[in-house]
Protein backbone atom coordinates (compact mmCIF):
# COMPACT_ATOMS: atom_id res chain seq x y z
CA UNK A 1 0.00 0.00 0.00
CA UNK A 2 1.40 3.65 -1.10
CA UNK A 3 1.68 6.29 1.50
CA UNK A 4 -0.98 8.35 0.28
CA UNK A 5 -3.52 5.41 0.09
CA UNK A 6 -3.76 4.94 4.28
CA UNK A 7 -6.40 6.23 5.96
CA UNK A 8 -4.65 7.17 8.80
CA UNK A 9 -1.11 7.83 9.78
CA UNK A 10 -0.57 7.41 13.57
CA UNK A 11 2.80 8.10 15.40
CA UNK A 12 3.35 5.53 18.43
CA UNK A 13 5.73 6.88 20.66
CA UNK A 14 8.00 4.16 22.67
CA UNK A 15 6.64 1.03 20.51
CA UNK A 16 9.57 -0.86 21.51
CA UNK A 17 9.05 -0.84 25.06
CA UNK A 18 6.45 -2.95 27.09
CA UNK A 19 2.86 -1.48 26.61
CA UNK A 20 3.89 0.31 23.33
CA UNK A 21 4.82 -3.38 21.75
CA UNK A 22 1.25 -4.48 22.65
CA UNK A 23 -0.14 -1.32 21.09
CA UNK A 24 1.91 -1.16 17.88
CA UNK A 25 1.07 -4.91 17.22
CA UNK A 26 -2.98 -4.48 18.01
CA UNK A 27 -3.24 -1.54 15.83
CA UNK A 28 -0.68 -3.17 12.88
CA UNK A 29 -3.04 -5.74 12.82
CA UNK A 30 -6.48 -4.56 13.56
CA UNK A 31 -6.37 -1.80 11.52
CA UNK A 32 -4.40 -2.84 8.04
CA UNK A 33 -5.48 0.98 6.37
CA UNK A 34 -3.85 2.62 9.00
CA UNK A 35 0.22 3.55 8.75
CA UNK A 36 2.05 2.48 11.95
CA UNK A 37 5.02 4.63 12.85
CA UNK A 38 6.67 3.79 15.97
CA UNK A 39 9.73 5.83 16.77
CA UNK A 40 11.31 4.82 19.99
CA UNK A 41 14.99 5.60 20.86
CA UNK A 42 15.80 1.81 21.78
CA UNK A 43 16.87 2.96 25.38
CA UNK A 44 17.61 -0.53 27.73
CA UNK A 45 13.69 -0.81 28.08
CA UNK A 46 13.28 -0.35 24.21
CA UNK A 47 13.64 -3.78 22.16
CA UNK A 48 12.86 -4.36 18.55
CA UNK A 49 12.44 -8.32 19.74
CA UNK A 50 9.36 -7.28 20.96
CA UNK A 51 7.65 -6.89 17.25
CA UNK A 52 9.46 -9.88 15.58
CA UNK A 53 5.83 -11.14 14.39
CA UNK A 54 5.05 -7.78 13.02
CA UNK A 55 7.95 -6.39 11.82
CA UNK A 56 7.40 -6.76 7.76
CA UNK A 57 3.88 -5.98 7.71
CA UNK A 58 3.16 -3.48 4.95
CA UNK A 59 1.88 -0.68 7.79
CA UNK A 60 4.59 -0.30 9.93
CA UNK A 61 7.81 1.50 9.73
CA UNK A 62 9.92 1.84 12.52
CA UNK A 63 11.96 4.88 12.92
CA UNK A 64 14.94 4.74 15.72
CA UNK A 65 14.68 8.53 17.26
CA UNK A 66 14.29 10.61 20.53
CA UNK A 67 11.10 12.25 21.03
CA UNK A 68 13.46 15.23 22.19
CA UNK A 69 15.05 16.02 18.78
CA UNK A 70 12.91 18.34 17.34
CA UNK A 71 14.46 18.24 13.93
CA UNK A 72 13.96 14.36 13.75
CA UNK A 73 10.06 14.83 14.67
CA UNK A 74 9.80 17.30 12.63
CA UNK A 75 10.47 15.50 9.67
CA UNK A 76 8.40 12.94 10.81
CA UNK A 77 5.03 14.69 11.09
CA UNK A 78 6.43 16.80 7.24
CA UNK A 79 7.34 13.40 5.02
CA UNK A 80 4.61 11.32 6.86
CA UNK A 81 1.79 13.64 7.38
CA UNK A 82 0.73 12.59 11.03
CA UNK A 83 -2.61 12.77 11.87
CA UNK A 84 -2.70 11.31 15.15
CA UNK A 85 0.25 10.67 18.13
CA UNK A 86 -0.36 8.23 20.75
CA UNK A 87 2.40 9.16 22.98
CA UNK A 88 3.73 5.69 25.18
CA UNK A 89 7.34 6.68 25.14
CA UNK A 90 8.94 7.48 28.90
CA UNK A 91 11.61 6.54 31.54
CA UNK A 92 8.82 4.29 33.45
CA UNK A 93 10.59 2.90 36.47
CA UNK A 94 10.42 4.52 40.12
CA UNK A 95 13.56 3.39 40.98
CA UNK A 96 15.45 4.81 38.28
CA UNK A 97 13.58 8.13 39.25
CA UNK A 98 14.94 8.10 42.03
CA UNK A 99 18.53 8.02 40.96
CA UNK A 100 18.25 10.13 37.99
CA UNK A 101 15.50 12.22 38.03
CA UNK A 102 16.58 14.68 35.57
CA UNK A 103 16.49 11.96 33.20
CA UNK A 104 12.95 11.82 33.62
CA UNK A 105 12.48 15.37 33.34
CA UNK A 106 14.27 15.29 30.39
CA UNK A 107 12.29 12.78 28.62
CA UNK A 108 9.16 12.47 29.59
CA UNK A 109 8.40 16.51 30.19
CA UNK A 110 10.53 18.19 28.05
CA UNK A 111 10.14 14.88 25.15
CA UNK A 112 6.51 15.02 25.73
CA UNK A 113 6.77 19.28 25.21
CA UNK A 114 8.77 18.70 21.77
CA UNK A 115 5.65 16.22 20.78
CA UNK A 116 3.42 18.86 21.56
CA UNK A 117 4.81 21.69 19.87
CA UNK A 118 5.83 19.91 16.79
CA UNK A 119 1.90 18.22 16.73
CA UNK A 120 0.28 22.01 17.11
CA UNK A 121 2.54 23.52 14.21
CA UNK A 122 1.52 20.80 11.61
CA UNK A 123 -2.39 20.75 12.72
CA UNK A 124 -3.22 24.50 13.53
CA UNK A 125 -4.51 25.51 10.31
CA UNK A 126 -6.92 22.51 10.61
CA UNK A 127 -6.99 20.79 13.86
CA UNK A 128 -9.74 18.04 12.78
CA UNK A 129 -9.29 14.55 12.69
CA UNK A 130 -6.20 14.93 14.17
CA UNK A 131 -5.31 13.44 18.12
CA UNK A 132 -2.51 13.86 20.43
CA UNK A 133 -3.01 10.62 22.58
CA UNK A 134 -0.77 10.73 25.98
CA UNK A 135 -0.82 7.58 28.07
CA UNK A 136 -0.11 8.62 31.14
CA UNK A 137 -0.22 6.53 34.88
CA UNK A 138 -2.32 6.29 37.94
CA UNK A 139 0.80 7.54 39.89
CA UNK A 140 0.12 11.55 39.21
CA UNK A 141 -2.32 10.77 41.69
CA UNK A 142 -0.48 10.23 44.57
CA UNK A 143 -0.97 7.73 47.31
CA UNK A 144 -4.23 6.13 48.77
CA UNK A 145 -4.82 4.97 52.23
CA UNK A 146 -5.89 1.24 53.11
CA UNK A 147 -9.45 2.13 53.18
CA UNK A 148 -11.80 1.54 49.94
CA UNK A 149 -11.02 5.36 48.31
CA UNK A 150 -10.40 4.55 44.31
CA UNK A 151 -8.41 7.33 42.14
CA UNK A 152 -10.86 9.16 40.04
CA UNK A 153 -10.62 11.56 36.86
CA UNK A 154 -11.50 13.99 39.70
CA UNK A 155 -8.80 13.11 42.16
CA UNK A 156 -6.47 16.10 42.86
CA UNK A 157 -2.76 15.27 41.38
CA UNK A 158 -0.43 14.49 44.08
CA UNK A 159 2.66 13.26 42.78
CA UNK A 160 5.46 11.67 45.13
CA UNK A 161 8.47 9.93 43.06
CA UNK A 162 10.54 12.17 40.45
CA UNK A 163 8.90 9.27 37.42
CA UNK A 164 5.30 10.25 38.79
CA UNK A 165 5.96 14.41 39.20
CA UNK A 166 7.49 14.44 35.86
CA UNK A 167 4.12 12.34 34.11
CA UNK A 168 1.72 15.14 36.02
CA UNK A 169 3.84 17.80 34.51
CA UNK A 170 3.41 16.03 31.17
CA UNK A 171 0.08 15.68 31.75
CA UNK A 172 -0.11 19.24 32.65
CA UNK A 173 1.51 20.49 29.60
CA UNK A 174 -0.83 18.14 27.03
CA UNK A 175 -4.07 19.74 28.63
CA UNK A 176 -2.45 23.18 28.19
CA UNK A 177 -1.73 22.61 24.80
CA UNK A 178 -5.40 22.15 24.34
CA UNK A 179 -6.71 25.10 26.47
CA UNK A 180 -3.72 27.56 24.82
CA UNK A 181 -3.76 26.75 21.00
CA UNK A 182 -6.04 23.99 20.48
CA UNK A 183 -4.65 21.30 20.36
CA UNK A 184 -6.89 18.15 20.53
CA UNK A 185 -5.95 15.82 23.14
CA UNK A 186 -6.95 12.96 25.11
CA UNK A 187 -5.47 11.51 27.76
CA UNK A 188 -5.49 7.96 29.94
CA UNK A 189 -4.31 7.59 33.55
CA UNK A 190 -3.83 3.47 33.92
CA UNK A 191 -2.67 1.17 37.22
CA UNK A 192 0.04 -1.53 37.06
CA UNK A 193 0.22 -3.75 33.96
CA UNK A 194 1.85 -6.91 33.68
CA UNK A 195 2.19 -9.99 31.02
CA UNK A 196 4.92 -10.52 28.31
CA UNK A 197 7.45 -8.61 27.00
CA UNK A 198 7.91 -6.25 30.45
CA UNK A 199 11.56 -5.30 31.59
CA UNK A 200 12.49 -7.49 34.33
CA UNK A 201 13.41 -4.24 36.48
CA UNK A 202 9.50 -4.56 37.40
CA UNK A 203 8.20 -6.59 40.38
CA UNK A 204 6.28 -9.24 38.14
CA UNK A 205 9.08 -9.89 35.72
CA UNK A 206 11.76 -9.64 37.66
CA UNK A 207 10.42 -12.04 40.53
CA UNK A 208 9.95 -14.80 37.92
CA UNK A 209 13.57 -14.59 36.19
CA UNK A 210 14.46 -14.48 40.15
CA UNK A 211 12.25 -17.77 41.26
CA UNK A 212 13.48 -19.31 37.95
CA UNK A 213 17.35 -18.88 39.27
CA UNK A 214 16.73 -19.12 42.88
CA UNK A 215 18.02 -15.98 43.10
CA UNK A 216 16.45 -12.92 46.75
CA UNK A 217 13.25 -12.11 45.51
CA UNK A 218 13.68 -8.35 47.30
CA UNK A 219 10.54 -7.09 48.72
CA UNK A 220 10.34 -3.67 49.62
CA UNK A 221 9.64 -2.51 53.15
CA UNK A 222 7.22 -4.85 54.38
CA UNK A 223 5.57 -5.83 51.56
CA UNK A 224 2.44 -4.25 52.44
CA UNK A 225 2.08 -1.93 49.67
CA UNK A 226 -1.12 -2.25 47.17
CA UNK A 227 -1.05 -2.16 43.75
CA UNK A 228 -4.16 -2.27 40.92
CA UNK A 229 -2.79 -4.81 38.30
CA UNK A 230 -3.97 -5.06 34.74
CA UNK A 231 -3.02 -7.88 31.61
CA UNK A 232 -1.04 -5.70 29.20
CA UNK A 233 -3.49 -6.48 26.21
CA UNK A 234 -6.67 -5.12 28.05
CA UNK A 235 -4.80 -1.68 28.16
CA UNK A 236 -4.09 -1.98 24.83
CA UNK A 237 -7.49 -2.57 24.11
CA UNK A 238 -8.85 0.24 26.21
CA UNK A 239 -6.15 2.77 24.23
CA UNK A 240 -7.79 1.61 20.76
CA UNK A 241 -11.08 2.56 22.43
CA UNK A 242 -10.62 5.41 23.56
CA UNK A 243 -8.45 6.84 20.58
CA UNK A 244 -11.62 5.92 18.54
CA UNK A 245 -14.40 6.87 20.56
CA UNK A 246 -12.86 8.92 23.46
CA UNK A 247 -14.77 12.36 23.91
CA UNK A 248 -11.53 15.09 22.73
CA UNK A 249 -10.07 17.15 25.93
CA UNK A 250 -11.26 14.48 28.16
CA UNK A 251 -9.36 11.40 30.74
CA UNK A 252 -10.14 8.05 31.55
CA UNK A 253 -8.58 6.37 34.35
CA UNK A 254 -8.02 2.72 33.10
CA UNK A 255 -7.50 -0.19 36.18
CA UNK A 256 -8.36 -3.97 36.33
CA UNK A 257 -10.50 -3.28 39.76
CA UNK A 258 -7.66 -6.32 41.30
CA UNK A 259 -6.11 -4.96 44.25
CA UNK A 260 -3.42 -6.83 45.72
CA UNK A 261 -0.32 -6.28 48.86
CA UNK A 262 2.73 -6.73 47.17
CA UNK A 263 3.73 -9.83 49.34
CA UNK A 264 0.13 -11.47 48.17
CA UNK A 265 1.18 -11.08 44.93
CA UNK A 266 4.51 -12.43 45.25
CA UNK A 267 3.26 -15.62 46.82
CA UNK A 268 1.01 -16.61 44.09
CA UNK A 269 4.02 -15.97 41.55
CA UNK A 270 6.16 -17.93 43.72
CA UNK A 271 3.24 -21.17 43.86
CA UNK A 272 2.87 -20.10 39.97
CA UNK A 273 6.74 -20.42 38.82
CA UNK A 274 7.07 -23.15 41.50
CA UNK A 275 4.02 -25.25 39.33
CA UNK A 276 5.43 -24.98 36.04
CA UNK A 277 9.09 -25.81 37.36
CA UNK A 278 7.96 -28.65 38.76
CA UNK A 279 9.16 -27.70 42.35
CA UNK A 280 6.75 -28.45 45.65
CA UNK A 281 4.12 -24.90 45.25
CA UNK A 282 5.20 -22.48 47.17
CA UNK A 283 9.07 -24.02 48.24
CA UNK A 284 10.41 -20.72 46.69
CA UNK A 285 9.23 -19.18 49.64
CA UNK A 286 12.37 -19.04 50.71
CA UNK A 287 13.64 -16.82 48.23
CA UNK A 288 11.88 -13.51 50.19
CA UNK A 289 14.35 -10.94 51.34
CA UNK A 290 12.74 -8.32 52.73
CA UNK A 291 15.22 -5.25 51.95
CA UNK A 292 14.98 -1.51 52.67
CA UNK A 293 11.87 -0.07 51.25
CA UNK A 294 11.66 2.38 48.01
CA UNK A 295 11.69 5.94 49.45
CA UNK A 296 8.80 7.71 49.24
CA UNK A 297 7.16 4.54 48.44
CA UNK A 298 3.18 4.94 48.02
CA UNK A 299 1.10 3.29 50.11
CA UNK A 300 -1.45 2.02 47.63
CA UNK A 301 -2.86 2.80 43.97
CA UNK A 302 -6.69 1.82 42.89
CA UNK A 303 -8.53 2.87 39.77
CA UNK A 304 -11.98 3.35 39.83
CA UNK A 305 -12.73 2.82 36.06
CA UNK A 306 -16.31 3.45 35.79
CA UNK A 307 -16.14 6.21 33.38
CA UNK A 308 -14.51 4.43 30.48
CA UNK A 309 -17.15 1.39 31.16
CA UNK A 310 -19.97 3.56 30.98
CA UNK A 311 -18.59 5.83 27.83
CA UNK A 312 -16.86 3.01 26.23
CA UNK A 313 -17.94 -0.02 26.99
CA UNK A 314 -14.38 -1.28 28.07
CA UNK A 315 -13.65 -3.73 30.87
CA UNK A 316 -11.14 -5.92 31.62
CA UNK A 317 -11.12 -9.10 29.54
CA UNK A 318 -9.27 -11.13 31.35
CA UNK A 319 -9.80 -12.66 35.08
CA UNK A 320 -6.00 -12.15 37.30
CA UNK A 321 -5.53 -15.95 37.82
CA UNK A 322 -5.74 -16.46 34.17
CA UNK A 323 -3.32 -13.46 33.24
CA UNK A 324 -0.64 -14.54 35.81
CA UNK A 325 -0.68 -17.87 34.60
CA UNK A 326 -0.48 -17.10 30.88
CA UNK A 327 2.60 -14.49 32.13
CA UNK A 328 4.39 -16.76 34.20
CA UNK A 329 4.16 -19.38 31.15
CA UNK A 330 5.01 -17.05 28.64
CA UNK A 331 8.39 -15.74 30.92
CA UNK A 332 9.34 -19.49 31.17
CA UNK A 333 9.04 -20.01 27.69
CA UNK A 334 11.08 -17.17 26.69
CA UNK A 335 13.99 -17.74 28.49
CA UNK A 336 16.30 -16.12 25.31
CA UNK A 337 14.19 -13.26 25.80
CA UNK A 338 15.02 -12.41 29.12
CA UNK A 339 18.94 -13.76 28.63
CA UNK A 340 18.99 -11.15 26.08
CA UNK A 341 17.32 -8.32 27.98
CA UNK A 342 19.19 -9.01 31.33
CA UNK A 343 22.89 -9.55 29.64
CA UNK A 344 25.54 -6.81 29.07
CA UNK A 345 24.89 -3.13 29.73
CA UNK A 346 21.74 -3.80 32.02
CA UNK A 347 23.19 -6.60 33.97
CA UNK A 348 26.14 -3.94 35.13
CA UNK A 349 23.37 -1.31 35.61
CA UNK A 350 21.40 -4.07 37.93
CA UNK A 351 24.00 -4.95 40.04
CA UNK A 352 25.25 -1.58 40.40
CA UNK A 353 21.91 0.14 41.82
CA UNK A 354 20.94 -2.83 43.89
CA UNK A 355 24.27 -3.08 45.83
CA UNK A 356 22.48 -1.84 48.80
CA UNK A 357 20.01 -3.84 48.70
P1 LIG B 1 8.95 0.91 29.04
O1 LIG B 1 10.01 1.47 29.91
O2 LIG B 1 8.81 -0.56 28.92
O3 LIG B 1 9.14 1.46 27.54
C1 LIG B 1 9.43 2.79 27.27
C2 LIG B 1 9.83 2.89 25.81
O4 LIG B 1 10.10 4.27 25.52
C3 LIG B 1 11.08 2.11 25.44
O5 LIG B 1 10.89 1.41 24.24
C4 LIG B 1 12.15 3.18 25.27
O6 LIG B 1 13.17 2.83 24.36
C5 LIG B 1 11.31 4.35 24.79
N1 LIG B 1 11.94 5.65 25.06
C6 LIG B 1 12.45 6.09 26.24
N2 LIG B 1 12.95 7.32 26.10
C7 LIG B 1 12.73 7.68 24.80
C8 LIG B 1 13.02 8.85 24.05
N3 LIG B 1 13.65 9.90 24.60
N4 LIG B 1 12.65 8.89 22.75
C9 LIG B 1 12.02 7.83 22.18
N5 LIG B 1 11.75 6.69 22.85
C10 LIG B 1 12.10 6.61 24.14
O7 LIG B 1 7.61 1.59 29.52
P2 LIG B 1 6.13 0.97 29.66
O8 LIG B 1 6.02 0.29 30.96
O9 LIG B 1 5.79 0.26 28.42
O10 LIG B 1 5.28 2.33 29.76
C11 LIG B 1 4.87 3.00 28.58
C12 LIG B 1 4.08 4.24 28.96
O11 LIG B 1 2.96 3.86 29.73
C13 LIG B 1 4.88 5.22 29.81
O12 LIG B 1 4.53 6.53 29.40
C14 LIG B 1 4.39 4.96 31.24
O13 LIG B 1 4.48 6.12 32.01
C15 LIG B 1 2.96 4.56 30.99
N6 LIG B 1 2.36 3.63 31.98
C16 LIG B 1 3.02 2.46 32.33
C17 LIG B 1 2.40 1.58 33.22
C18 LIG B 1 3.05 0.27 33.60
O14 LIG B 1 2.54 -0.42 34.49
N7 LIG B 1 4.15 -0.14 32.98
C19 LIG B 1 1.14 1.89 33.76
C20 LIG B 1 0.53 3.11 33.40
C21 LIG B 1 1.14 3.96 32.49
O1 LIG C 1 0.84 2.38 38.64
C1 LIG C 1 1.36 2.47 37.35
C2 LIG C 1 2.87 2.39 37.42
O2 LIG C 1 3.18 1.04 37.72
C3 LIG C 1 3.56 2.81 36.12
O3 LIG C 1 3.29 4.17 35.89
C4 LIG C 1 5.07 2.58 36.21
O4 LIG C 1 5.68 2.89 34.97
C5 LIG C 1 5.30 1.13 36.55
O5 LIG C 1 6.69 0.90 36.71
C6 LIG C 1 4.56 0.74 37.82
O6 LIG C 1 5.13 1.39 38.99
P1 LIG C 1 5.38 0.62 40.37
O7 LIG C 1 6.45 1.33 41.10
O8 LIG C 1 4.11 0.35 41.07
O9 LIG C 1 5.91 -0.80 39.77
P2 LIG C 1 7.12 -1.76 40.22
O10 LIG C 1 6.96 -3.02 39.41
O11 LIG C 1 8.43 -1.08 40.21
O12 LIG C 1 6.75 -2.09 41.73
C7 LIG C 1 5.51 -2.67 42.09
C8 LIG C 1 5.47 -2.77 43.61
O13 LIG C 1 6.43 -3.74 44.03
C9 LIG C 1 5.85 -1.48 44.31
O14 LIG C 1 5.07 -1.35 45.50
C10 LIG C 1 7.32 -1.67 44.66
C11 LIG C 1 7.42 -3.16 44.90
N1 LIG C 1 8.72 -3.79 44.54
C12 LIG C 1 9.20 -3.56 43.29
C13 LIG C 1 10.38 -4.13 42.89
C14 LIG C 1 10.95 -3.87 41.51
C15 LIG C 1 9.36 -4.62 45.44
O15 LIG C 1 8.90 -4.85 46.56
N2 LIG C 1 10.54 -5.18 45.04
C16 LIG C 1 11.09 -4.97 43.81
O16 LIG C 1 12.19 -5.50 43.51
Amino acid sequence: MSKETFKRTIVVTGGAGFIGSHVVRLFVNKYPDYKIINLDKLTYAGNLANLKDIEDKPNYLFVKGDICDESLVNNLFAEHKVDGVIHLAAESHVDRSIKDPFLFAKTNVLGTLNLLQVAKEYWKDDFSNKLFYHVSTDEVYGALEFDDTLFTEETSYDPHSPYSASKAASDHFVRAYHDTYGLPYVISNCSNNYGPYQFPEKLIPLFIHNIRNKKPLPVYGKGENVRDWLYVVDHARAIDMIFHKGRIAETYNIGGFNEWTNIDLIKVIIKTVDKHLGRPEGSSDSLITYVTDRAGHDLRYAIDATKIKNELGWEPSLQFEEGIEKTVKWYLDNQEWLDNVTSGDYQRYYEEMYTDR
